[in-house]
This record gives structure tokens, sequence and C-alpha cells, in this order.
């Protein structure tokens, strides 16, 4: 994953201080570990994900079957205002034993790090409660959390637009700041939720407290704000099934990396594609991620938004693999330690027993790694492939 996916035989990889010490190199080892031929691969990374929440939205999923739109049950109340409900009623605990089973499942087909975004919460007591689930799963299951304050995802009811701007920017920023409880701000910029201004306004303040930029942005309609978000700095625009060539070019100069989300496409039944023909053209670097959400994306696979991505977004097999490694590592921020296996990253990688990475693009389903490894320890492994190895 070192800018394309082609494999490469190397005879092995060394270890050492939970990094990677050398590749290709044989020598003296205090453990050895013969993986008989399996294909090894980084960990992978969901660079976007809502996978805290409380309740499910079936219903509305039924409502969409029978012909309503997200925007029409968004504007009815419904939607994330749904989720906020039942997060309001969840305890922490009840947030954290709730969330740990959908990481652990995205742990055992290979993800090593996960991105975990608030705003389900919408008052400061919540979104706090929101980002200390995250933190605390990030604590306590072997995987690398990333926590992104998103209290700027819809209006709730007992505010106005401009008092709820107010509310985020003036005291749940500096509260979540204080506490160290994110890594990043996230805005929904749509024309069911925020404007272009209220981003540059959330971004001014977010940059003064040292936090990373994200937005969701040209999801159902083109709003400019793709282009506006990667000229402050955002590390990455997401969505984007709506952006223009003009956004293309703003994202390819700023550096901005073009998360893509398959699932909520699929999901929404969305027929419009992202520009990936003017990505590549622009050579904007595409990440894939889950988003997995209790209303867009119920999807708790990477691998199945893997597939996705070839399948409906039409990526080559190189560019998904790439989507879910090294440009979601830069999406997040993270590429200096994680997305790829090379000397001085950390040890998260995979055993895979498949003939070719591509593998992973091509069959739905059934997937699962080998093993295994966060930071150089077997966090999972296969009893059967323990058992071959050990005779
Ligand atoms: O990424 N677009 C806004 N946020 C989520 C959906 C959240 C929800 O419907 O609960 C998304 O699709
Ligand atoms: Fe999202």
């Amino acid at each position: 994953m070192n800018g394309d996916a082609s494999p490469a035989r190397q005879a092995c990889l060394a270890v050492s201080g939970g990094r990677i010490a050398a590749i290709g190199e044989t020598g003296e080892a205090r453990e050895t570990v013969d993986a008989n031929g399996a294909c090894l691969l980084p960990g992978f990374i969901d660079c976007h994900t809502h996978a805290v929440y409380a309740g499910d939205r079936s219903d509305e999923h039924a409502a969409r079957l029978g012909g309503a739109s997200y925007e029409e049950i968004a504007r009815g109340g419904g939607g994330i205002l749904t989720t906020v409900r039942a997060v309001a009623d969840a305890s922490e605990r009840q947030l954290i034993d709730g969330a740990r089973p959908r990481l652990a499942t995205l742990l055992a087909e290979g993800v090593t790090t996960i991105e975990i975004k608030s705003g389900y919460g919408l008052d400061l007591a919540n979104e706090l409660k929101m980002l200390r689930t995250i933190r605390e799963l990030g604590a306590t299951l072997p995987m690398n959390v990333v926590s992104t304050f998103l209290g700027a995802h819809t209006i709730p009811g007992n505010h106005s637009h401009e008092s709820y701007m107010d509310l985020v920017v003036d005291e749940m920023l500096p509260a979540v700041a204080a506490e160290d409880l994110a890594d990043a701000v996230d805005i929904f910029v749509e024309n069911i939720a925020f404007t272009i201004a209220d981003m540059e306004r959330l971004f001014a303040a977010a940059t003064g407290h040292g936090l990373k930029l994200r937005a969701h942005t040209e999801q159902l309609s083109n709003m400019g704000g793709g282009a506006r978000a990667a000229e402050l700095g955002a590390s990455s625009c997401d969505h984007l099934e709506h952006l223009d060539e003009d956004g293309v070019r703003a994202m390819a100069s700023a550096g901005s990396v073009a998360v893509l989300l398959p699932g909520a496409f699929y999901f929404l039944g969305e027929t419009r594609l992202p520009p990936v023909a003017e990505l590549r053209k622009h050579q904007v670097p595409i990440a894939v991620a889950s988003d997995l959400n209790p209303g867009s994306s119920p999807i708790n696979s990477l691998l199945a938004c893997l597939h996705m991505a070839a399948t409906l977004f039409r990526l080559t097999p190189g560019e998904a693999l790439l989507g879910v490694t090294r440009y979601a590592a830069q999406a997040l921020g993270l590429d200096n330690e994680i997305g790829s296996l090379e000397v001085g990253k950390r040890a998260d990688f995979c055993l895979w027993e498949i003939s070719a990475p591509e593998l992973l693009c091509y069959q739905l389903g059934g997937l699962r790694p080998l093993a295994v490894y966060k930071d150089g320890q077997r966090v999972i492994h296969e009893q059967i492939f323990m058992d071959n190895l050990n005779g």
C-alpha cells in the first residue's frame, strides 16, 4: 500500500516495540511465526463511522421502501433526531455495551483502526456522553479508536439554527477540547443541516483548539461545501455524490481526501454516483469507509463496503484497497503511523489465506483474516490456523 496496491514477495517482516522494524531482512528473532504463504495486509482503517448509537431505524427503512425519502423523514422530526432521542435515554454504559459488538465484528474482519463520530447527542451532556463512550471503547478494545466531535450533525427541535450553532461553537467545543475528548471536528453541510458559513465559524474555532477538520459534503445536493472545506484545511470531505469538477479541483489543490461511502449510497437507494473519473483525473486520494450508522448505513462490515466501492462505484480493486488503508489513514491525518507496511509504522496487520488481495473486492461475505495483529500483538486468530502452526 506504498502508493499502489501491488503485492510484493517478501521473505519476512520484523516487529519490535509494536512497530515494523524491518522488511525483507532475515535474522534472529525472539519469536517467529511462519505465515505458510498467507497474504500479509495492513490492518484496515474504517475512517468514517457513527458506530456509537442506541436503537434502530428499521421503521424508517420500511417507510423509505414505501416511497418516503431520507430528507422527508428528517424534516418530519425523524431521521437523525430519532437516534438522538434513543441516545438521550441510554446511559454511557449502555452505549458502550451496544457499540462493543459492532467494533468486535469489524476487528474480526481485520479493521484495526476505527473513527467514530458523536452527533447523536446534540446537547452538551449527551455529546460529552457520546465522546466519553468513544474514548472508553478505545481504552478497552485492542483497536485504535479515533474520536470526532460532530455536534453540528443536525439542529435539534428546541433550538433555532443560530442558537444551536452558538451552543456548538461557544459551549460544546470548548468543553470537548478541555477534556481532550476529540481528535477532529466534523459538520454536516447540507440543505437539511448546516451552511458553509456555519462550517467556516466551526472550523476557525476548532483550529484554535488544535483539532483536525472533516466535513460531510455534497451527499444530497451540491452546495460547494467540499471545495470550501478543502480550502479551509479539511483532511477529508465525505460522501461527495454531488461534487462537481470545481469541487474536485479545489480538493486536489488543497490535498483533501475524498471519503466515499458506498454503504449509504446503496442503503438509501441513491442513483447519482460520486465523480470517480474526475477524482482520478485530478489525483484526489480516495478513501472508502462504512459510515456505519442506524439511518443511512446500518452495515457492520468494512469488507462489504470495500466490495461495494468496486461493484457500485467502479473503483479498481487496487484503488478500493488503498481506500481502506493508505488513504483512510491520510483522511485521519495518521498516514505517518498506519495504513501501509513500512518500516517505522505501527505493526497493525492481518494474515489472509487468499490467493491475492483483489479477492477481498470480489467475494462478498465469508471472508475473515487468519490472524489480526495490533501494535505487534496478536489480538484475533483462527484456531485452525494456530493448529496448523503448531503442527
Ligand atoms: O453520514 N449525513 C449525515 N450523517 C449520517 C447519517 C446519520 C443518520 O441518518 O443517522 C451519514 O450518512
Ligand atoms: Fe456520516
